[in-house]
């Protein structure tokens, strides 16, 4: 059997996770994995990995030398290439027309014109970044504006894996969805990809597609997650006035089996690199079609976890005797979820931000992610500090604020950092992950999402504006 060479240029978090399992799991195959960033090419070839996820560096060393390679020289691995993941980063557009909500094209448009430049032979180009709908078309354009040298055939293959759990999320996908065009070539391609992933997905796992509902299918899934979380969030903001209590109207909803018991966790808001982006995308394209009704539908998923993240600081502070000058204010967690290093649109960053405006001293630790915050607040004078161990952190602070629900907060000694912490203490639990009762028992102010405060003050009614008012 002829080893067939895939490339893949983009070796983020997508494409170092991916490719790292299609290798693994397809010994058959060269993979060859390529970045313009040499210091994240670097590390891929070290066991420092450039992202932390659980079990990725068995994988990588399971295939790495072997058919796993990384590289900065993207011409060789195009020319190598039969087929040719592209996973480089899609972000919203910062300037010009569409500024702020339509998809920033330039990395996919030049490495598309990279491709066009290098190829010697015809190509299966893939989109696993995440895309609007129609960008087949365009790249299709880009890649034939040669008058036809050579075939290049686009295919949509978006990813659906979630960070933290991006191996189990590869290895055990819910699906895995090829789109393509419907002619003959086209169908050829998609079975050439078809083949890659039966390596190790089920059949009936595996769903092909037409190339434009592919593109689509990766926006709305990420819409519809969304959405669960912003309308779960929604009711926490009305429990806290009724006192209902959110985790019990999550669990009694989540069992009816037609909506389902996941994604129905009340938080501080929804971050991460995707949701914000693709939904804006999804209005824009909306718009773009004169579809402005359906456009403010989705917008409005963004708009309530703007609320969301609001709300949470705005109930510390009014909670605090509505002053947070010189208080020391430990954030528990600043990843964007547990098991990540990531903090891209993690709502610690607002807090963190919003926390300095009132000039809080703001203290920053999270088992993972402390050096992505310490650049996410490059820069910033005096107020801000950061530290290895949640104890350090809780030391003199006036309140803690828990914004990811890594599983090691569960487990601290909360009397050793109540004794240690500025009395009255309190917490604030934007994920619903502590034993609030317990807390309260110890001596804290506690504030749960969606629930009745825990308090040790008389006059909580009367400073929240009324416990049952509507
Ligand atoms: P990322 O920023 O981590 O990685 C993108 C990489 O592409 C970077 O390392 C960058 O240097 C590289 N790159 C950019 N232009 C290049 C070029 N011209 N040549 C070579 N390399 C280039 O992004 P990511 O999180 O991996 O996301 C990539 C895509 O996958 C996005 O469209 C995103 O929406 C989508 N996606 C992300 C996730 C996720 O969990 N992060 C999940 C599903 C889909
Ligand atoms: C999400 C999707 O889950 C993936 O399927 C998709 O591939 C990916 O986006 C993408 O396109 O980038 P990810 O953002 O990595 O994955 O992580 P999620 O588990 O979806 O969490 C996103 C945010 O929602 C986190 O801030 C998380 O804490 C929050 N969340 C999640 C809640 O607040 N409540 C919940 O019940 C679930």
């Amino acid at each position: 059997m002829t080893t067939k060479h895939i490339a893949c240029i983009g070796a983020g978090y997508v494409g170092g996770p991916t490719m790292a399992v299609i290798a693994m799991k397809c010994p058959q195959y060269r993979v060859t994995v390529a970045d313009t960033n040499t210091s994240r090419i670097a590390a891929w070839l070290t066991d420092a990995l450039p992202i932390y996820e659980p079990g990725l560096l068995e994988v990588v060393q399971a295939a790495r030398g072997r058919n796993l390679f990384f590289t900065t020289d993207i011409a060789g691995a195009i020319r190598e290439a039969e087929i040719i993941f592209v996973s480089v980063n899609t972000p919203t557009k910062t300037f010009g027309d569409g500024a702020g909500k339509a998809a920033d094209l330039q990395y996919w448009e030049k490495v598309a014109r990279e491709i066009l430049r290098e190829a010697r032979t015809d190509k299966i180009v893939i989109e696993k970044s995440t895309l609007p709908v129609k960008t087949a078309q365009i790249m299709e354009t880009i890649l034939n504006a040669e008058g036809g040298r050579l075939h290049f055939e686009v295919i949509s293959n978006p990813e659906f894996l979630a960070e933290g759990t991006a191996v189990r999320d590869l290895l055990h996908p819910n699906r895995v969805l090829i789109g393509s065009r419907e002619t003959t070539r086209g169908l050829i391609a998609r079975q050439e990809i078809v083949d890659i992933y039966a390596n190790w997905v089920p059949a009936g796992r595996i769903v092909t597609s037409n190339v434009w509902s592919a593109e689509l299918s990766k926006l709305v899934a990420n819409a519809f997650l969304a959405q669960r979380i912003s309308s779960i969030n929604s009711i926490s903001a009305l429990c806290e006035k009724t006192d209902a209590n959110i985790r019990e109207v999550a669990h009694a909803v989540g069992m009816d089996e037609r909506i389902g018991n996941r994604f129905l966790n009340a938080s501080v808001g929804f971050g991460g690199s995707c949701f914000k982006k693709d939904i804006l995308n999804l209005v824009y394209i909306c718009e773009s079609y004169g579809l402005s009704e359906i456009a403010r539908y989705w917008e409005a998923v963004l708009t309530m976890n703007e609320y969301q993240e609001q709300r949470f600081v705005r109930t510390m502070i009014r909670e605090m005797f509505n002053t947070m000058v010189g208080k020391r204010i430990a954030l528990f967690g600043f990843a964007f979820k547990a098991d990540t290093s990531d903090t891209r649109e993690s709502p610690a960053i607002y807090v963190g931000r919003k926390l300095l405006e009132e000039k809080a001293v703001v203290v920053i630790t999270d088992p993972r992610a402390l050096e992505n915050a310490r650049l996410d607040f490059a820069g910033v004078d005096g107020r801000i500090h950061f530290a290895e161990d949640p104890y350090d952190a809780a030391r003199g602070a006036h309140a803690v604020a828990l914004l990811t629900e890594w599983e090691l907060y569960r487990s601290l000694s909360w009397e050793d950092i109540y004794q240690s912490m500025e009395k009255p203490a309190f917490v604030f639990d934007g994920r619903n992950i502590l034993d609030h009762k317990r807390l309260h028992e110890i001596g804290f102010n506690v504030y749960p999402l969606g629930a009745p405060p825990l308090t040790h003050f008389h006059d909580r009614g009367a400073r929240r504006g009324g416990s049952s008012g509507y």
